[in-house]
Formats: structure tokens, sequence, C-alpha cells
């Protein structure tokens, strides 16, 4: 029985070494399978429809990179896009578009959908908020396309543990919408922290499934400032100057916020990767890497202000956000430069601004462990 295994194993890295020496270049991964919400969607959302945010299918949105609407919440590319193309790989498309183009999925698929939260549709309907989700494609539903499209990905275990160890699984960002929809509703700090173990456990419960189905490389990133969006802080604003923090503009209440959810995470993750010492974990530090240019905007290329300020909205400085007038509706209007603006809607980033977080997550040390060199 043990030779047998031993036997197994050794045809299992057999088999694996043949395939990567097959490869004239290796890259450090070879295919991408996303899961998550605005921040990773690269078209779902807007191939369901996009009836809560039709925004999203009309220009300005998509005017920088791709020069027409391409379904992702940014003037461009997102953190995922970079990602990929630092892998080599092609940009990410969307699930619900595979089968209309005849893409080859085998080098990776999104699963993310713009405004999906990590706890179902039914929490929020319990909360008498359902009525605010853009969509119904909770993190539950994302892992179940996953499954579905499994079997022609791979066959045999052994194939799936070979092809999977050299794909990387991102498992977010998920969970900001799970806070947002609460806060825009109009609950407060208090009423919302509640929900964080819930979610952080919801997003623990996903990647746990990823690795049982094969995944060895998993990167969970953390939450964007929630402080420095200028959603947040046109809606909250405070009379109080102390609730600022003077060096960014940016909430402190909210940032704090985010950070108890990173801490969460992080300290979740850490169990995670006791329980499955042959995965790759690492926590992808979005909020770390974005605090780079909120505290030093000019070093990245932002105007004075342009950190804070969204690019395209509504109501003029310092924050030009306004919900009932958001980027892209008749009166909304759009700055000359979209890469001196790290806030592209007052919600999502530009893609100047995502860019620079790639390049902190994929060079810098905000993904820990680091992102390149998977598993051998
Ligand atoms: C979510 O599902 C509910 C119940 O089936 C439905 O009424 C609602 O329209 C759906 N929401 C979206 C955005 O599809
Ligand atoms: C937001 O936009 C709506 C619709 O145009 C307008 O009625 C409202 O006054 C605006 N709010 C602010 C604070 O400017």
């Amino acid at each position: 029985m043990k030779s047998a295994m031993v036997f197994l194993l050794v045809v299992v890295s057999i088999i694996c070494l043949v395939s990567d020496e097959a490869v004239a270049f290796p890259r450090p991964y070879e295919s991408i399978f996303s899961f998550g919400d605005s921040l990773a969607d690269t078209g779902n959302l807007a191939l369901e429809g996009a009836q809560k945010f039709p925004s999203v299918k009309n220009l300005p949105y998509g005017e920088t990179f791709f020069m027409h609407p391409s379904g992702r919440c940014s003037d461009g590319r997102l953190i995922i896009d970079f990602i990929a193309e630092a892998f080599g790989l092609p940009l990410l498309p969307p699930y619900l578009g595979i089968a209309a183009t005849g893409y080859d999925v085998r080098k990776g698929v999104n699963f993310a959908v713009a405004g999906a939260t990590a706890l179902g549709p039914e929490f929020f309907n319990a909360m008498s908020i359902g009525s605010l989700l853009w969509t119904n494609d909770s993190l539950d539903v994302q892992l179940g396309w996953f499954k579905k499209m499994k079997s022609s990905l791979c066959t045999t275990k052994q194939e799936c543990d070979c092809y999977f160890k050299k794909s990387l699984f991102i498992m977010g960002e998920i969970g900001g919408n799970d806070y947002n929809y609460p806060f825009f509703a109009g609950a407060s700090i208090a009423q919302v922290q509640p929900l964080v173990p819930l979610v952080v456990s919801k997003i623990m419960g996903a990647a746990e499934i990823l690795i049982e189905e094969g995944a060895v490389n998993l990167l969970v990133p953390g939450a964007i400032p929630f402080g420095c969006s200028a959603a947040y802080l046109s809606m909250f604003p405070s009379r109080n100057p102390s609730d600022y923090d003077p060096e960014t503009g940016c909430l402190k209440s909210y940032n704090a916020f985010t950070d108890y959810h990173d801490q969460q995470l992080r300290q979740s993750l850490q169990a995670l990767r006791l329980r499955y010492p042959h995965a790759r974990i690492m926590f992808g530090d979005y909020g770390g890497a974005s605090m780079r240019f909120y505290r030093a905007p000019a070093l990245y290329g932002f105007n004075i202000g342009g950190a804070i300020e969204a690019c395209c909205g509504s109501g003029g400085p310092p924050y030009n956000f306004n919900l009932s007038q958001w980027c892209g509706t008749p009166g909304s209007t759009l700055c000359g430069l979209p890469r001196t603006f790290a806030s592209w809607d007052g919600v999502h980033l530009t893609e100047a601004a995502y860019g620079h977080i790639a390049d902190g997550l994929i060079h810098g040390p905000f993904t820990s462990p680091p992102l390149l060199s998977p598993k051998p």
C-alpha cells in the first residue's frame, strides 16, 4: 500500500515536471481564477444587464485604456488586469461571456461580479436592504460557477492537482459591499461592525472550498480604505476637524473600520495556513498599498486633492460626488486627465490608482508571502 502511494507520488511529480519543461519560458502562474466584486469584475455585471448600475455599460467607463466600456468599474484596467499582464497572461474574461467568445478558459476566468457580496442576498433581505443589491451573485454563486466549469479545465484529480499548482486563485476583494450597502442605507459604524466576523468567516469558507478543490496559490485581498473614498467623505461629513486625518484628509473612523476588517482577515488567514500547510495563502494589502498615494499624492502623479476627489461625478471639489448624479449620468462631469486622480467615480478607483496598487502587490511589500515564486 505504502509503496503504491510512493509510486503514485513519483508518477504525479513526473507528470507535473514534464509539463514544466514543455514551457520554454516558465512563468510563475499559467492561469488565474478570480472571485469578488467591482474591484475585480471584468464584465460580468454588464453581461447581466447592470440594471442597478447602467453607467458601467457606457463611456466614460473604459475610456482610458479600452476606449470603450468594457464592463469594468473604472476608466481602464483593474488590479487583476495588471497582475495578469505581469505574468504574461491574457486579461481575464468574465465568466458570463466565455460561451459567446469561445475563449481558452485554461488561462483563467473571472467570476467576480460588481456589487457582489460575500454573504448571500437572504442576509440583506433580512436586514430589509435587499433591494439595494446590484446583483444576487454572491460568493456562493461564484464558487458554484467555478465548480461547474472545473470539468472543462481538468478531469482526473492528478491532472487537476498539476494544473492548479500553477494557477493563481484570487479570492476578492470581496466583503466591501457587505458593508457599503448598510452604510449607504444609513447604518452607523457600530451597527455594521458586527458583520465583520460573519463576512470574514464567509471569505474563509470560500478559500477553504477552493483549497479542497485543488487551489494551492491563493491571494486574499483586504479592503480599500473607505475613509478615503469620495462617496464616504461626501455622504458622511463631520464638523469636527479632528475626525479627519490631517495628512490625507480621509475620515479616520471609516479607515479604522476597514483596518478592523483587515485585522480579522489576517488572523483568520493565519489559522488557515496552519490547517493547510501545503498551500501558499497570501494576504493582499490593498489598504496599505493605496495609503501610499493618499499620503503622498504628488509622488504618484496625482493632483493636490486628486487622491480623494472623484475624476468623474458631480458637485465639484473637494469630493465631486453625488449618489443621485453618479459618473456617466446627465449633469455629471469628467476630469481632463484621469491619471491625475486616484478616485474614478467616488467609489471605484482610476486605472492609474489600480496600477500603483498592483505594483505594490507584485513588486512591493504588500503581499505576504510575496506574490512571485509559487510553491514548486
Ligand atoms: C435578486 O433576487 C430577488 C428574488 O429572487 C429578485 O427580486 C431581485 O430582483 C434580484 N436582484 C437582482 C439585482 O437581480
Ligand atoms: C445631487 O444631485 C441631485 C440631482 O441632480 C440634486 O437634486 C441634489 O441637490 C444634489 N445634491 C447635492 C448635495 O448637491
